[in-house]
């Protein structure tokens, strides 16, 4: 009976001390999502650690010290490539977009750091984090602004590059940190699944997406596989009521390329505007101007041939339209490829590609015939009218 007493005297003890060693710390627990932070500062070093856990569900999870995104920084982990170890990437954000990576925050990543079971865990260090270009921890304050983000549950983002390419948050959410209760001998801090020395501010779950990418792959997918077949179609047959179908084509392509750029620079793959998808979109960009041009000097020259005193000048007209039809279909096929690239800069999950490419396939199935078909109609009529004549599209 005593001896039994001695025992669990000594393992309380054990347990005691364990505790009392533990890492001075501030633990923010977010039970919906199954989110751990737990942060140390350390009094007898510049370091400041950290323990991290979440499910493995998001692209990324993030914290980052601050009031708002501009001069924020922030620590994300994502699954290395092989999904068993965690990648762990500082970064610095410049505004309400993605974050850059910046070799001046120098960290570490300790032992009990993976990827398993489902779950990210990461146990860190960061040696010069109190301080940064942009701003600063305040480890004397007991409402140190933070804030935490979650990736989207698709496009998991699994690389070994602290660089990797990311994606808008699906949520977010603020809180303050007593930087004093997670001050003490340096070291990482247990897991937690209590928190403690945190405030939680405003709402939890900000729901947030990237609209500027989505309005911009709707607008421009519908432009060149619904609005361009109907425009052809409209030309072809010489219907009145093309105009309307003009201002909405031009509608939807302007609202399509103004969040096309703006959402540029919301990533850093393409806020050079050099990425080949925006390449690409240049030169159809380019077509599309130069086609009017063309129609109107085609409209000119088949006026002059068709007056009736003026001798015939060759059969310029018949190739200036065929010319701008030829551009025409290079601009239109060039957009198509390029509604592909589009989605592979997005990252966009696969399910996405075969979606397009069905679209393309459908439209090719409905509008070629029927486009061939009025094409048909029109030479017919077109060579009824002027039998000489090169059977050219309606230009007007
Ligand atoms: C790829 C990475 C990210 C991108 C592209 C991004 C983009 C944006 C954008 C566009 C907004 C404005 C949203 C709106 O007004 O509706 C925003 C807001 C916000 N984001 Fe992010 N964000 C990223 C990562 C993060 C991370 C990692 C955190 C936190 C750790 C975060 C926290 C916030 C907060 C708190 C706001 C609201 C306050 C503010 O506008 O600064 N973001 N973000
Ligand atoms: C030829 C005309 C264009 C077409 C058919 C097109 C089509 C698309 C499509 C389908 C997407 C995928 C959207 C998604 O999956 O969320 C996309 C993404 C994108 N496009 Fe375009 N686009 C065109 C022009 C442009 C232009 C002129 C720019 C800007 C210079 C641009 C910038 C972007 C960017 C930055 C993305 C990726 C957005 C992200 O990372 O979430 N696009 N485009």
């Amino acid at each position: 009976m005593a001896a039994n007493f001695f025992k669990a005297a000594i393992f309380l003890g054990i347990l005691l001390h364990v505790a009392n060693s533990s890492p001075a710390a501030s633990t923010l627990c977010l039970d919906q999502k199954q989110t751990t932070f737990s942060l140390n500062v350390a009094n007898d070093s510049n370091d400041i650690y950290f323990h991290f856990e979440s499910p493995a569900q998001h692209a990324w999870v993030a914290v980052g010290a601050g009031t708002e995104m501009k001069g924020a920084l922030m620590f994300f982990m994502y699954p290395s490539k092989d999904n068993q170890h965690v990648t762990f990437s500082p970064r610095i954000a410049t505004g309400a977009v993605e974050p850059t990576y910046t070799e001046e925050i120098q960290v570490g990543i300790h032992n009990g750091s993976s990827t398993q079971n489902g779950k990210l865990v990461l146990n860190a260090v960061c040696h010069n984090c109190r301080s940064w270009n942009g701003g600063l921890l305040n480890i004397s304050s007991t409402a140190q602004p933070w804030m935490y983000a979650f990736g989207p549950t698709s496009n998991p983002v699994s690389s070994d590059s602290m660089t990797a390419s990311l994606t808008q948050h699906a949520t977010y959410g603020k809180f303050t940190m007593d930087m004093t209760q997670a001050t003490g001998p340096g070291g990482v801090p247990a897991a937690s699944s209590i928190s403690s020395g945190i405030t939680l501010t405003g709402s939890q779950y900000i729901k947030d997406g990237d609209e500027l990418s989505v309005t911009h792959g709707y607008a421009m997918a519908a432009l060149v596989l619904v609005f361009t077949p109907i425009l052809i179609l409209h030309l072809l047959s010489g219907a009145r009521l093309r105009w309307i179908n003009y201002t909405v084509f031009i509608l939807v392509a302007v609202l399509g390329l103004v969040c096309g750029f703006y959402d540029s620079m919301t990533y850093n793959r393409s806020k050079n505007f050099g990425a080949p998808h925006q390449i690409i979109a240049y030169v159809v960009i380019i077509g599309l101007l130069v086609l009017p041009k063309y129609r109107m000097v085609s409209r000119m020259v088949s006026r002059h041939r068709h007056r009736p005193k003026t001798p015939q000048p060759d059969d310029r007209s018949g190739w200036i339209s065929r010319i701008g039809i030829w551009i025409g279909m290079i601009t239109w096929i060039l957009a198509l490829v390029d509604g592909f690239l589009g989605i592979k800069l997005a990252d966009s999950k696969n399910y996405i590609y075969v979606i397009y490419g069905c679209c393309i396939i459908a439209m090719i199935v409905v509008a070629g015939p029927l486009i061939w078909f009025v094409k048909k109609r029109h030479d017919r009529r077109e060579k009824r009218e002027d039998p000489n004549g090169a059977g050219i599209i309606p230009t007007g």
